[in-house]
């Protein structure tokens, strides 16, 4: 099992993974192709995004792979927050490939994430989840979430806010 961050090679497993996707969102968003004209596109565009440009902070992506090449999870580390980060985003997003949801990848991957923070000298994450993910809500509790207030968005959604100290 680790961390890789997307490039070409992966393309065909990105594919696979996003025609498994189960929800109306891409979670998280940095890995939705939709709207590029090709992978290399894409790969371009992530990196301007991960670089900081205009309303992105400066981010990092990977996937969690296994032994066999499978991605079996996503993650993007902001290395900074904006209000909306502060409020809604937080520092990491990630998500579980529905086939290989309920095996605790979800956890192994935030606690990788983690890791990565250290390297980046974040030693406060923050870490959210709408109030209706109760899978998520538990893998940040797992990994040392604290509950700070909860954000409520235009729409009445509430965001579950926890710190993870380092
Ligand atoms: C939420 C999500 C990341 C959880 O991934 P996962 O790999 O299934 O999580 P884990 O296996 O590490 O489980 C962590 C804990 O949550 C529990 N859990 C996971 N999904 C759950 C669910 N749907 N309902 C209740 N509990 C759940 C697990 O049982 C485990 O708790 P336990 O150790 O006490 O048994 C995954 O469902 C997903 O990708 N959802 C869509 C994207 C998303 O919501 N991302 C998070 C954005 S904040």
């Amino acid at each position: 099992m680790r961390l890789v961050r997307p490039s070409i090679e992966w393309k065909n497993e990105h594919e696979d993974y996003l025609k498994e996707w189960d929800e109306p969102r891409m979670t998280p968003s940095s890995f939705n192709l939709a709207g590029y004209e090709n992978y290399e596109v894409y790969l371009d565009a992530l990196e301007i995004r991960e670089s900081g440009y205009g309303k992105w902070v400066p981010s990092t992506n990977y996937f969690l792979v296994d032994d066999t090449d499978r991605v079996l999870a996503m993650v993007d580390i902001r290395h900074s927050l904006t209000d909306y980060l502060h409020n809604v985003g937080g520092h990491i997003g990630y998500g579980v490939r529905p086939t290989e949801r309920r095996k605790g990848y979800a956890t192994l991957i935030l606690a990788e994430a983690l890791k990565k923070c250290d390297e980046l000298e974040i030693d406060r994450v923050l870490v959210t989840c709408n109030d209706d993910n109760i899978g998520s809500a538990k893998t940040i509790v797992k990994n040392g979430g604290i509950e700070d207030k909860s954000f409520i968005e235009e729409d009445g959604m509430v965001v579950r806010r926890f710190w993870i100290e380092r």
